[in-house]
């Protein structure tokens, strides 16, 4: 259990952004700013594993960094579907009641939606969702959420344009939730019908009044946001390979569309990029994309002190 300077109970598990509120939004900020330069030793003795049933580079290489950085050990499987017992018909619920007898939080990448939330329910150390299937990546979308305040100076009231695989992509998904907490904040989802955002999604922005729009071109939208957050087609998620060509390279950011662009606005992407970012938008100030990747780092150090200092 985790436990405030107050005695209070903030997070048991991260497995969604609908577990975060303002406060705590603003303290985590605050403390992952605080963090930044930190190389010490205030987890040592801290284990963290992390199970990844799916591929990744940003997400458990800035974990691991952010745990070695406050001094605690890391251990784990990076291609879990495969490395570990799960291969030899061993149910995510049995790995998990065993890797917390190994570990003291658990970092949880799978491929099914709702993976991290079953996980939690049988674990005895915090559970960190890192990405559920088509579900969500709420850890992804702090940094982002982190990224916008530090590039803009604020999230109340931006426009966003979040853009490309709205149905499967979970960063994007999560990313809406949280940015729903704000006042006078404007969303538009630019993306082709077929992998438009879920109703799910909508029904929340609804219930808390935020003002968006659907678009299927970026052009309609470009120099109106404050913010373009493009996301890669989940091309491994689909099941009908003609689906995903209607979704290929439906929105792509380049030259022409920088063109357009506010000049004190910025380029975001959760990455890996493949060809809906051209290269030869990386060296203009608004992309800020390996920026927000970085910010990765502060943000895991922040949650994971949160979990278990
Ligand atoms: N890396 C992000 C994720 O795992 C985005 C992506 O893969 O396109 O959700
Ligand atoms: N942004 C992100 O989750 O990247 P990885 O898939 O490389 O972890």
């Amino acid at each position: 259990m985790t436990v405030t300077a107050v005695g209070r109970r903030v997070l048991e598990h991260v497995i969604s952004s609908e577990q975060f509120g303002r406060e705590l939004l603003d303290s985590l900020f605050a403390r992952a700013a605080d963090l930044q330069d930190v190389r010490d030793e205030r987890l040592k003795g801290r284990i963290m594993a992390t199970l990844f049933y799916e591929p990744s580079t940003r997400t458990r290489l800035s974990f691991e960094s952010a745990m070695l950085r406050l001094g605690g050990s890391v251990l784990g499987t990076e291609a879990a579907r495969t490395f570990s017992s799960a291969i030899k018909g061993e149910t995510l619920e049995d790995t998990i009641r065993m890797v917390s007898t190994y570990a003291d939080v658990i970092v949880l990448r799978h491929d099914e939606m709702g993976a991290a939330a079953r996980a939690a329910r049988v674990a005895s150390v915090p559970v960190i969702n890192a990405g559920d299937g088509p579900g969500e990546h709420p850890t992804q979308a702090l940094l982002d959420l982190f990224t916008i305040e530090r590039e803009l100076g604020r999230v109340d009231g931006v426009r966003v344009a979040l853009c490309g695989d709205l149905r499967f992509g979970r960063t994007a998904r999560s990313l809406a939730l949280l940015l729903s907490l704000y006042p006078d904040v404007r969303l538009v989802f630019v993306a082709p019908d077929v992998v438009q955002v879920g109703g799910d999604i909508l029904a929340r922005l609804d219930e808390r009044g935020i003002r968006y729009t659907l678009a299927s071109q970026l052009d309609d939208v470009v120099s109106q946001v404050d913010v373009v957050y493009q996301t890669r087609v989940q091309k491994e998620r689909f099941t009908d390979p003609h689906e995903f060509e209607q979704a290929r390279s439906a929105i792509r950011i380049d030259a022409t569309v920088m063109r357009r662009l506010d000049p004190r606005a910025i380029v975001m992407h959760p990455l890996p990029r493949v060809d809906e970012l051209a290269t030869e938008v990386d060296s203009d100030p608004r992309a800020a994309y390996f920026r927000q990747a970085a910010n990765g780092v502060a943000i895991r150090m922040a949650l994971l002190e949160l979990l278990l200092a």
